[in-house]
């Protein structure tokens, strides 16, 4: 037997116990005068063993050799601390070992493994083995655990079926470059990784499984982010003969559930808010609500005073930010540079100072008069005391400006607080999306999502005003899931093609097998997908969802680690019908 306990359980109960341990050395305190303690670590906890020159000279002075994560079983009584650690549960024991076995050495590790640690990003994600034996990159991995089987539990009580899909697949359409596969077997001819398994689960429900769901991985070749990675994991969930409010029903049940399940809270009702609601009031479909600061529209207050930017600009829009009159110039001066950085694109910003006097000052004083500026205070809700920032221009690049400090405010004033969580629906997205460039309409969800039934009429007179049966699932400004109600009709499938542009050769060769299969009696049906990275990272309140994954890829999509991707031999290049110029660097 290695172990009969672990290293962070014994207790002061467990006194005059003998014992087995096994774990890694995490650090040899030598304290002079012929004792050393060893701290023993394992993925339970830390348990010290105290060795005494004067009890066992041999077993110290042995002691004395052991390095940093030098693996050892431990067999001794456990006895009481005469100095207790109040920081760790099993601080109030020691072990006395009798007997100590190294059943590995190890090299110095290239960083020390503790909660805080002196090791950068680019050294741990190299090791990031080790990394793992830290504290809190492993607890993050346990509650993505605790989250999946919370989930399947979940699920399967409502009669949901796990099915797995293919990973070798055609390409789906869910907006970024696919991931390729050659087939040695088919020369000239590849394989996409699914971005989602859209369409099997499509198909799956033709099958009469009418609960479908996986937790599976889905591959998408795009920018990263750093809440994306180009593999990530969706809880994927199909559901046949249902509209959208039991697919919102069922999986804010889910959300709920989870966390009362892993975190123990109550999480009220989740709000509803369309699109176009979430776009005016806060410049963004996924919204942070849990802060008010809402964008408020001034145009109409702001025009014929002869300031030329307001006036030709189609949107003037403002937020109010509480007690922050007293900002300084050099404030006033970062924001107005935050908004201005490339990433954000504002040309300027606007301010208005509402005094504790109750006198107005402005940026602009130059056109408007303090009656003026009372009435845009008025309109943003404004006190004394508080700050007004407006931002002019096109309108929805200046709600997403507006947006973006809006976000800054509310770090700078620290009302995104890690441990409050609000979620929210976000309904009635368009269906299209037009590409100014090229001209044409673009799927905003995916081709497979079904029109408003009252709105079907405008896909031929207005697309763009076409609103869908499409949802997503947003949590503290993080978009965690999205879904949409399925066109189950091989005509409207059809049609949705046509307006976006496939020729029915293009739509037959991509979808062919998704509009037969709807042929042979289709079943109504809708679904969702949650990012399971996501959702974990919100749970633990990290700031990238890499900090979740066991071995996740760096910005550049490589995993240092095992250093991909690689170049592969000539062999089997010409294996898989790969003819591939190398260009010179
Ligand atoms: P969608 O594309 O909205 O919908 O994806 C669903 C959820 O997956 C997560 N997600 C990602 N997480 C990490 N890295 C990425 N690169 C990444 N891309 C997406 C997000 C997102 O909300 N098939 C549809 C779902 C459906 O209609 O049922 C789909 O994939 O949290």
């Amino acid at each position: 037997m290695y172990r009969n306990h672990t290293c962070g359980e014994l207790r002061l109960s467990d006194v005059n116990k003998e014992v087995i341990l096994a774990g890694w050395v995490q650090k040899v305190r030598k304290l002079g005068g012929g004792i050393t303690f060893i701290d023993l670590r394992d993925r339970y906890g830390i348990t010290q063993l105290a060795f005494y020159k004067d009890q066992n000279a041999e077993l110290y002075e042995d002691a004395n050799k052991y390095g940093r994560e030098w693996v050892l079983q431990v067999t001794g009584k456990v006895q009481e601390r005469s100095s207790k650690n109040k920081n760790i549960p099993t601080g109030d024991v020691e072990i006395v070992p009798s007997n100590i076995r190294v059943l590995n050495s190890s090299e110095l590790p290239p960083f020390t493994i503790e909660d805080e640690t002196d090791g950068g990003d680019d050294i741990r994600m190299k090791y990031r083995y080790l990394d793992l034996r830290r504290n809190p990159v492993r607890k993050n991995l346990e509650l993505r655990h605790k989250i999946a089987f919370e989930t399947r539990s979940y699920l399967d009580k409502l009669n949901f079926l796990e099915v797995e899909t293919p990973v070798l697949i055609g390409s789906t359409p869910e907006g970024a470059r696919d991931f390729v596969v050659p087939s040695r077997m088919n020369p000239g001819e590849f394989y996409a990784l699914p971005q989602s398994p859209q369409t099997l689960k499509q198909l799956l429900m033709v099958s009469g499984f009418d609960r479908y769901f996986q937790i599976v991985k889905c591959f998408r070749d795009e920018d990263l982010r750093a809440d994306r990675q180009p593999e990530f994991t969706q809880i994927d969930c199909e559901m046949s003969f249902v509209n959208q409010e039991d697919i919102l029903q069922i999986f804010e049940g889910l959300t709920k559930y989870l966390f009362k399940q892993v975190k123990g809270l109550d999480i009220p009702d989740f709000p509803r808010m369309p699109y176009a609601d979430a776009m005016k009031y806060y410049g963004s479909d996924k919204p942070d609500t849990r802060f008010g600061m809402k964008l408020v529209e001034l145009k109409d207050l702001t025009t014929g005073r002869e300031f030329v930017v307001f006036d030709n600009s189609e949107y003037v829009g403002a937020i109010c930010a509480k007690g922050c009159a007293s900002y300084t110039r050099k404030q006033l001066d970062e924001l107005t540079n935050f908004v201005k950085r490339p990433q954000i694109g504002a040309k300027g910003l606007v301010y208005v100072r509402y005094n504790e006097d109750g006198t107005l000052k402005s940026s602009v004083d130059k056109f408007y008069t303090e009656d003026d500026l009372k009435k845009w205070a008025d309109r943003c809700g404004a006190e004394k005391g508080d700050l007004i920032l407006i931002i002019s221009g096109e309108t929805e690049k200046s709600q997403k400006q507006l947006c973006e400090l809006r976000l800054e405010m509310g770090e700078r004033l620290g009302l995104r607080d890690k441990n409050v969580f609000n979620c929210l629906w976000v309904t009635d997205f368009p269906l299209l999306e037009k590409d100014e460039e090229l001209g044409r309409y673009f799927a905003k969800h995916h081709p497979f999502t079904s029109p408003k039934e009252e709105d079907i009429p405008l896909l031929d007179s207005d697309p763009g005003a076409v609103r869908a049966n499409a949802y997503d699932l947003v949590i503290n400004g993080v978009e965690i899931g999205g879904g949409s109600v399925r066109i189950f009709n091989s005509d409207l499938q059809k049609k949705m093609f046509s307006v976006l542009g496939f020729t029915e050769e293009k739509a037959q060769a991509q979808f062919g097998f998704l509009m037969n299969a709807f042929k042979y009696g289709a079943p109504p049906h809708a679904g969702i997908a949650f990012g399971l990275d996501r959702l974990v990272s919100i749970f633990a309140g990290l700031d990238s969802i890499r900090d979740c994954i066991a071995f996740p890829k760096n910005n550049s999509g490589r995993d240092v680690m095992l250093d991909a991707p690689s170049v592969i031999d000539e062999s089997q290049l010409e294996e898989l019908n790969l003819k591939v110029e190398i260009k010179e660097k």
